[in-house]
């Protein structure tokens, strides 16, 4: 199913990678060889998003600079190739008050074109197949997450989903997530990542979710007040995901992308 529109929320303050985040945004930042928002733009086109929704603040209105400025290259061609994309509206949306990640997308309701919905995270990073191609070849309706195993320890630091039938082509029925379950109570062990394919409907349910969590209005419950009404799915990507929200994770996604390019370079000479 076309995806004509993706979301790239990125209005978020990055308090985990303060000091840099006080003056940078953290999309930004290099991950090796690239700025951090280039792996989401990429993968967003590579999807095929004819028009990518970019959710900014306007003290992050270096994101619309640097955007306007590049030219994007396909992941799957090797990097730095500098081929551009016609045809690909990129839209700045301004997210006033920070209110959630849920309140992100909300905002973003007028500018969507038909049609279902993708949204990535752009800190978190999923290097190998393109993620959202790979849902969006087998969404058919409902919301769609995309899933990854973690261990019984990390279990605490993810959304949780809770499978409810078998999984056929890496598709997981599930009915719902649990937020960070406490240690011992997690209700699988398939976590939830950054990358989810809509029902429009999505936007009515968030204007009615009450602020949870942190007292932001949370994507995740609204998606699980949504499955009462539609099917839930999680989705297994093949890819490597990096969580370039913390320290640690943006070095691995520099060191992985480093190992990346230099493979490349060994295939050109
Ligand atoms: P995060 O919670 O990971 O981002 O939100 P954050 O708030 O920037 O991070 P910390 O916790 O302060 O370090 C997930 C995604 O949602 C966006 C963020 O930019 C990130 O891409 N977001 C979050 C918004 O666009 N608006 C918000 O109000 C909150």
């Amino acid at each position: 199913m076309p995806i004509r529109t993706v979301i790239i929320p990125a209005a978020g303050r990055g308090t985990r990678l303060m000091p840099a985040t006080k003056v940078t945004a953290k999309e930004l930042l290099p991950v090796f060889d690239r700025v951090a928002i280039d792996f989401a733009v990429e993968e967003a086109i590579g999807a095929g998003a004819e028009r990518v929704v970019v959710v900014i603040s306007t003290s992050k209105t270096a994101i619309r600079s640097y955007l306007g400025h590049v030219a994007l290259a396909v992941s799957g061609d090797g990097p730095r190739i500098g081929r551009q994309h016609e045809g690909v509206e990129i839209v700045y949306v301004y997210q006033d008050r920070m209110l959630g990640l849920g309140h992100a997308i909300l905002c973003c309701r007028d500018t969507v074109l038909p049609g279902a919905i993708g949204v990535i995270l752009p800190d978190d990073i999923i290097m190998g197949p393109n993620a959202l191609a790979e849902m969006a070849a087998r969404y058919r309706r409902g919301h769609m997450v995309a899933g990854m195993p973690v261990s019984a320890e990390d279990a605490a630091q993810y959304g949780i989903f809770r499978v409810s039938g078998l999984p056929v082509d890496n598709c997981i029925p599930v009915s719902g997530m649990v937020e960070k379950p406490a240690p011992g109570t997690a209700p699988s062990s398939i976590a939830a990542v950054g990358r989810y394919i809509l029902d429009p409907m999505i936007f009515d349910v968030l204007a009615h979710t009450p602020p949870g969590k942190g007292g932001e209005v949370q994507l995740t419950d609204a998606i699980s007040i949504a499955g009462l009404a539609v099917p839930l799915t999680a989705f297994r990507f093949s890819g490597s995901r990096y969580d370039c929200g913390n320290h640690d994770g943006l070095l691995a996604a520099a060191i992985a992308r480093q190992a990346e390019v230099h493979r490349h370079r060994a295939t050109q000479s």
